[in-house]
């Protein structure tokens, strides 16, 4: 039996209307430590927004988060001891968005200390010594002191990920995180989380980019109409799916 301390994150049963639909049918997920677990599946099928769900980012109506030693509980009415509480579970989580989300008027090195400086109050020279240490990591030390505007998108997207190390996350959540790039820059991108997963960290990426699922992924999870249809192996989904929907999600893509 797996020892409750190797999962870093567990997911129950999820639910979340939005506009009046549920958008959600209550997913559940947990995902053991060092994992790179990829969610796929068509669009407007819920993988953003049960992405959002699991840091809250965005509210679950019910259902229940774990990330380390934090537990949530979704609920329709939410108050500032939910909000609270949302934060603690926040600060095992890093997030790493489809565009980027770095301020424009601050420069790479800046981006990167902000949230070590005035989230955990950091001192200067100490956020400082780990934004370098983070963006050498993702191949950007010679970039640090300019601004976004001067960065190519692989180059942002490397530094929206040093952002999101720095604060020592648990687990990083991507949502799409190369499908604004071109397919070389998607690749430095890609490498980064390779090489992050070759370190240990845990990872669950939302992505179109199949290859990526296939090659890097511990476990992919097909969802479709707000249900996990199916989860298991990358072998399993991509070459023997069980369920008729993933057969055609697949089918789909190759024509
Ligand atoms: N604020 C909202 N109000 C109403 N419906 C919404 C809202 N946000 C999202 N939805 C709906 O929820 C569903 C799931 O959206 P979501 O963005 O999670 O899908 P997705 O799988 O990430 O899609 P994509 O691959 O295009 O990014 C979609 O049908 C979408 O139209
Ligand atoms: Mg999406």
């Amino acid at each position: 039996m797996t020892e409750l301390s190797d999962l870093v994150l567990q997911a129950e049963n999820i639910r979340k209307n939005l506009g009046g639909n549920e958008i959600l049918h209550g997913l559940s997920l947990n995902v053991e430590r060092g994992e790179l677990v990829s969610i796929i599946g068509p669009s407007g099928c819920g993988k953003s927004t049960f992405l959002r769900c699991l840091n809250f980012l965005e509210h679950p109506d019910s259902g229940k988060v774990r990330v380390e030693d934090v537990s949530l509980e979704g609920t329709v009415h939410w108050h500032a001891r939910q909000e609270a509480q949302a934060h603690k579970l926040r600060a095992h989580v890093g997030m790493v968005f489809q565009d980027f989300n770095l301020f424009p008027h601050r420069t790479v090195l800046e981006n990167v200390m902000m949230a070590p400086m005035h989230v955990k109050n950091m001192p200067r020279e100490q956020a400082q010594e780990i934004a370098t240490e983070f963006l050498n990591k993702v191949g950007l030390g010679k970039v640090m002191d300019r601004h976004p505007d001067r960065l190519s998108g692989g180059q942002k997207q490397r530094a929206a990920i040093a952002r999101a190390l720095a604060m020592k996350p648990s687990v990083m959540l991507y949502d799409e995180p190369t499908s604004a790039l071109d397919p070389e820059l998607s690749e430095e991108v890609l490498e980064v989380m390779r090489a992050l997963d070759r370190e240990g960290m845990t990872q669950i990426v939302v992505t179109h980019d199949m290859r990526f699922a296939r090659a890097a992924s511990d476990r992919v999870l097909y969802l479709e109409g707000g249900e996990i249809v199916e989860s298991g192996s990358p072998e399993k989904i991509f070459a023997s799916p069980e369920d008729p929907r993933t057969r055609r999600f697949l089918r789909t893509l190759l024509a």
